[in-house]
């Protein structure tokens, strides 16, 4: 499908982004294999959410999908069985790297694979940690991609330094770590997302923090609903086309704010973006807050080091933000977009220079000149999801007609992407 964009005159008014991705993997993984009913609300629409859903009623997990809210009912590990057939995790590298987690401790045999972007991406970084915990697992390619074949069993705790900042392995081995024998201890390059380290500890595991040491001890969980914040990622999209387009108010209302996710906001301070936060509040373990945007003179900035993990889905549209700021804006340490649901260093480079956008391609980020201004392209998402929606922040201010190709990856994390952009764009 594909989708034709005129920038708007204005973009005004309020929108709710769709429920966080991340938290909803992990409060529908977490609750199938506690003790107990939970409740999930504001469970993210997206289809990788629902990849989760999927796999976890395959392995026998009760999961009742109401229009308000779902039902989870979890009876620890031994109510999981032998799924009948491959668990399919569709786009979705957090379904994938965090129910192997899960796999690595049922004993029996699990097949999980992906569509060809999954099957591209890198999963030597889980197989080996999960071997050394005691878990039988194969790979294709010389065990670093998927399908994975896994025969969990009996597992015990490792001392292990991450090789790259990320959440999703960091979660599968903690995740591991809950039914293993002894201490599961994890020490990362640098922070990334915490929302499993939150939740697990909010349902009763014991993990501490000692440095860039994470601690978690064997347990059980009780079950524990859940309310999702709003997605950052998601919320992201709006926040850039606030700042960047001439005529505009956007006030993006629940979002999560959780530090480790909020590198998008640090960002665009520093490229001098007007952002006003309000009805700061905490829902469930997680921060949120109402957050209103508004057009602004930007100037280009350094984005590298520790902050890469916290922005590092956000870097696509940050790079459209970039292109029409005054100035270079330089990205580093950033290799890890390379094996995101796109090479995003790649296709980004790619897909912004048809809109005059001068892009330089780095090994582990990118060089962007700013202060030109956009000329309508006919583009393509790749089929990644926050590809398509950067190109649609792209189209929103350039002169002339876009077209994104590929429109319909939307679906994977945001499906009321469009309808939302006709709604702003009219008020
Ligand atoms: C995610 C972690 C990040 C992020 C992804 C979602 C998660 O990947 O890019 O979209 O839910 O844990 P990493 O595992 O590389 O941190």
């Amino acid at each position: 499908m594909q989708r034709e964009i005129h920038s708007p005159k204005t973009l005004r008014g309020e929108v709710t982004p769709p429920g966080d991705k991340s938290v909803s993997h992990r409060a529908a993984i977490l609750n199938a294999i506690a003790y107990g009913e939970a409740r999930v609300t504001n469970f993210s629409p997206g289809a990788d959410c629902q990849s989760t859903l999927t796999c976890l009623k395959a392995l026998g997990v009760e999961i009742k999908e109401m229009p308000s809210h779902l039902r989870i009912v979890g009876k620890g590990k031994e109510g999981l069985r032998e799924p009948d057939n491959v668990l399919d995790a569709g786009n979705s590298g957090t379904t994938m790297r965090l129910l192997t987690g899960v796999l690595a401790a049922l004993p029996f045999l699990s097949i999980i694979t992906g569509d060809s972007s999954l099957r591209s991406r890198p999963m030597g970084r889980l197989i080996h940690p999960l071997r050394l915990m005691g878990a039988t697992i194969w790979g294709r390619g010389s065990d670093t991609l998927a399908p994975l074949a896994v025969k969990g069993g009996e597992l015990k705790g490792i001392e292990y330094r991450l090789p790259v900042a990320s959440a999703q392995l960091k979660s599968a081995l903690l995740i591991a770590g809950i039914f293993a024998r002894g201490q599961t201890m994890l020490e990362e390059p640098a922070p990334s997302r915490d929302h499993t380290e939150r939740m697990l500890r909010a349902m009763g595991v014991k993990l501490e923090a000692h440095g860039s040491m994470i601690v978690l001890s064997p347990g059980t969980l009780s079950a524990m609903d859940v309310q999702v914040p709003g997605d950052i990622s998601s919320a992201a999209f709006w926040l850039v086309a606030g700042v960047i387009h001439p005529n505009s108010r956007i006030k993006v209302k629940g979002v999560g704010i959780n530090p480790t996710r909020t590198g998008i906001i640090d960002v665009l301070r520093a490229m001098g973006g007007k952002l006003q936060f309000e009805n700061t509040r905490e829902v469930g373990g997680e921060p949120m807050a109402d957050i209103t945007v508004e057009s602004s003179e930007l100037v280009g900035a350094e984005i590298g080091g520790a902050l890469i993990p916290r922005v590092i889905d956000e870097i696509p549209v940050i790079a459209v933000a970039a292109a029409l700021a005054s100035g270079k804006t330089v990205v580093r340490d950033a290799a890890e977009l390379r094996a995101k649901e796109s090479d995003r260093i790649g296709t980004v480079v790619k897909e912004l220079s048809k809109f005059g956008a001068k892009v330089e391609e780095l090994p582990d980020g990118m060089i962007i000149h700013g202060g030109n201004h956009l000329k309508a392209a006919v583009c393509h998402s790749h089929l990644d999801h926050r590809l398509a929606m950067s190109l649609a922040v792209g189209g929103m201010v350039s002169k002339g007609r876009t077209v994104v190709a590929g429109a319909e990856a939307v679906d994977i994390s945001y499906p009321g992407f469009w309808s939302d952009f006709e709604r702003l764009s009219a008020g």
